[in-house]
């Protein structure tokens, strides 16, 4: 179920992603489901130097910092701007609300986002430790929409983005990974030696929750795309 184009850097990841993209708008794609980190840039960059429109189309992101507005520089609303939206925008585009504090609240209201916008298409990257949006190692695979406290390792790497302590994000909202199984179509993208494991683990590991991208192994329609680096532990 799982299909693995292997690519040689992050340039030809780019045009191998910008390619699924292109292939599912053409099939009627409506709605995409985005990401943000380091993985997609090359995506994004191909996307925006295309001619593809998606200015008909609705985006849906997997999360966001619980505190930040989408106008704060290291919230995930502005990495999209920056990226993606500025230049190609879209008709509707969704981020969950870091600025809605009340988390039954927004938590609710990003799922009813999700169910009157099923995502076509899933753009995913992959944390070294399995991790899928922000869905860490024990997520059950039947999670919707949550808050994440944020690992002490996180926060103190997000801290020097900040002049504040105070303000370094201690929470995010993230998709879970029932929303993300809905998508119709998911692509995956990894990079680099220190995704090995990982990689190795979500495609030919046990499906666990131990693994998060190994409940992908479940979903009919995946689509992996990885660097040599990436590929380097699979059999
Ligand atoms: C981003 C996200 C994360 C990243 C993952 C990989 O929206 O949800 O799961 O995809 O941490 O990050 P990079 O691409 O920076 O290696």
């Amino acid at each position: 179920n799982m299909n693995v184009q292997i690519v040689s850097d992050k340039i030809a990841g780019g045009q191998a992603g910008y390619q699924v993209f292109e292939t599912a708008l053409q099939q009627g794609a409506k709605v995409l489901g985005l990401a943000t980190g380091s993985t997609p840039v090359t995506i994004y960059d191909r996307l925006v130097a295309s001619d593809l429109d998606f200015s008909q189309l609705t985006s849906v992101n997997l999360d966001e910092y619980v505190g930040l507005s989408a106008d704060h520089p290291q919230s995930y609303h502005y990495f999209m701007q920056q990226h993606l939206f500025d230049a190609k925008p879209f008709a509707h585009s969704y981020v969950p609300d870091g600025t809605n504090l009340d988390e039954q609240a927004a938590t609710t209201a990003y799922d009813d986002i999700i169910a009157a916008n099923p995502i076509d298409l899933q753009l995913l990257g992959l944390g070294q430790n399995g991790h899928i949006g922000f869905n860490e190692p024990g997520t059950p695979a039947d999670s919707t929409t949550h808050k994440v406290a944020l690992t002490a390792s996180t926060i103190a790497a997000n801290a020097r983005f900040f002049d504040n302590a105070d303000e370094v994000p201690r929470y995010a909202y993230s998709m879970g990974i029932g929303s993300i199984l809905k998508a119709k179509q998911i692509l995956i993208v990894a990079y680099g030696e220190a995704k090995a494991a990982a990689v190795a683990a979500m495609i030919q590991g046990p499906v666990t929750p131990d693994v998060p991208a190994s409940f992908l192994q479940t979903h009919p329609n995946v689509t992996v795309i990885l660097d040599e680096a990436a590929a380097s532990r699979l059999d």
